[in-house]
C-alpha cells in the first residue's frame, strides 16, 4: 500500500489576483489530507472519502473530485486498477485548499505504491493537473502549499516557464482563526466571474489590481519584519479590495466585522470567496481563542490553526 499527504493552506494575501501573475503569499496549515493507494486487479479506482467535510460539500464537489482524480492518475500513467482511501484532519471545505491538499496526497500514495521515485517538484506537477479538475485554470499557489509547505511568496509565470516560489521564513509562527460561512463555492465559476468583470469594467478594477500589486509587496516586507499590526492593516484593506472585485458575501463580511471587534489585528476572506472560509490574525494563544468565540456565537465553525510554522 502506497501512502502519502498534502498540506492545507490559507492565503494570507492575493487570491484572484494571483491569476494574473501578480504575486500572493500563502501559509500552509499544520492540518493535512492523507491517501492510500492500494492495487485491486479491478479496472478504473474506486473511493473511500473519509475526510471531515463542511456538510453539503463532497456532494456539491463529485464531479469536480472526478477530474481531479483522473487528472492525477493519467499524469502519472497508472494502468491498473487501484482502491483510494482519503481521511486526515482537514476539513474538506472552500478556502483550505482541500482539492490541493487531495491531488497531492494522492500523487504522493501513487508515488510510493509504484515506486516511481518523483521529487516534490514533480509531485507538485502532477497535483498541479489534478486542480485543474475544480479550478480550470489554477495559478499554481494551492497545490504549490500542500506540496511543499511553510510559508511561501509564489507568482504565477503565465508564459509557459515554471512560476516563482520563494520560501519565506518569520520570526514565530502567528495564531491564525479561520471561520467557515458554512457556504461551498466553485472556484472556477468565481475566478470565471472576476474575469468577466475585469473585462467589463477595466476602468473600475483595474486600479484595484494596481493597488493590491503596491500591498502585497509591503505585506511581505511586513511579514518578514514581524510587523504584525502592519499585517493586519494590509489584510483588512486586501479584504476591501476583494470585495471591489465582488468575491465576498455577506457572512464573509459578518465574520470580519465580528473578529475584529473582538481584537483581531485584521481580517480579510480566504481563498476563492463567496463562501469558505475567513481568516483573522490573533496572535496569541488568548486572543485567538476570544476571537474564536465570537464568530462561535454568532453561529459559524471555526478552526484554530498558526501561520509560518
Ligand atoms: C483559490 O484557493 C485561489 C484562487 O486565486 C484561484 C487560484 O489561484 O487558482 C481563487
Amino acid at each position: 500500500m502506497g501512502e502519502g499527504k498534502g498540506f492545507g493552506k490559507t492565503i494570507l494575501f492575493g487570491e484572484h489576483f494571483v491569476v494574473y501573475g501578480l504575486p500572493a503569499i500563502a501559509s500552509a496549515l499544520g492540518n493535512t489530507t492523507t491517501a492510500k493507494v492500494e492495487r485491486n486487479g479491478k479496472e478504473g479506482y474506486e473511493l473511500v472519502d473519509d475526510r471531515p467535510e463542511t456538510p453539503g460539500y463532497k456532494e456539491k464537489k463529485k464531479g469536480e473530485y472526478e477530474k481531479l482524480i483522473g487528472n492525477v492518475i493519467n499524469f502519472m500513467g497508472v494502468e491498473e486498477g487501484i482502491r483510494i482511501t482519503l481521511g486526515g484532519n482537514l476539513v474538506a471545505a472552500s478556502g483550505v485548499g482541500a482539492s490541493a491538499a487531495c491531488a497531492a496526497a494522492l500523487a504522493r500514495a501513487i508515488n510510493d505504491e509504484f515506486q516511481m521515485g518523483w521529487d516534490d517538484e514533480k509531485i507538485n506537477k502532477a497535483a498541479y493537473e489534478g486542480e485543474k479538475g475544480p479550478h480550470g485554470t489554477p495559478s499554481g499557489i494551492d497545490n504549490t502549499a500542500a506540496v511543499f509547505g511553510g510559508l511561501l511568496r509564489f507568482k504565477k509565470n503565465l508564459e509557459s516557464g515554471p512560476s516563482t516560489i520563494e520560501k519565506m521564513k518569520i520570526k514565530e509562527p502567528v495564531e491564525i482563526v479561520l471561520g467557515d460561512s458554512g457556504k461551498t463555492s466553485s472556484t472556477k465559476e468565481v475566478v470565471a466571474d472576476v474575469r468577466a468583470l475585469k473585462e467589463e469594467k477595466p476602468d473600475e478594477i483595474n486600479p484595484v489590481f494596481e493597488e493590491y500589486a503596491k500591498l502585497v509587496e509591503e505585506a511581505k516586507e511586513a511579514l518578514l519584519t514581524y510587523d504584525l499590526e502592519k499585517v493586519g492593516q494590509l489584510m483588512n484593506r486586501n479584504h476591501e479590495l476583494l470585495q471591489k472585485i465582488t468575491v465576498s458575501c455577506p457572512e464573509l463580511d459578518e465574520m470580519v466585522e465580528t473578529v475584529r471587534e473582538a481584537g483581531a489585528l485584521g481580517a480579510k476572506l480566504t481563498g476563492t470567496g463567496r463562501g469558505g472560509l475567513m481568516q483573522a490574525l490573533t496572535p496569541g494563544r488568548e486572543l485567538q481563542e476570544k476571537v474564536a468565540k465570537a464568530i462561535e456565537e454568532k453561529g459559524y465553525t471555526v478552526f484554530k490553526a498558526k501561520i509560518g510554522v
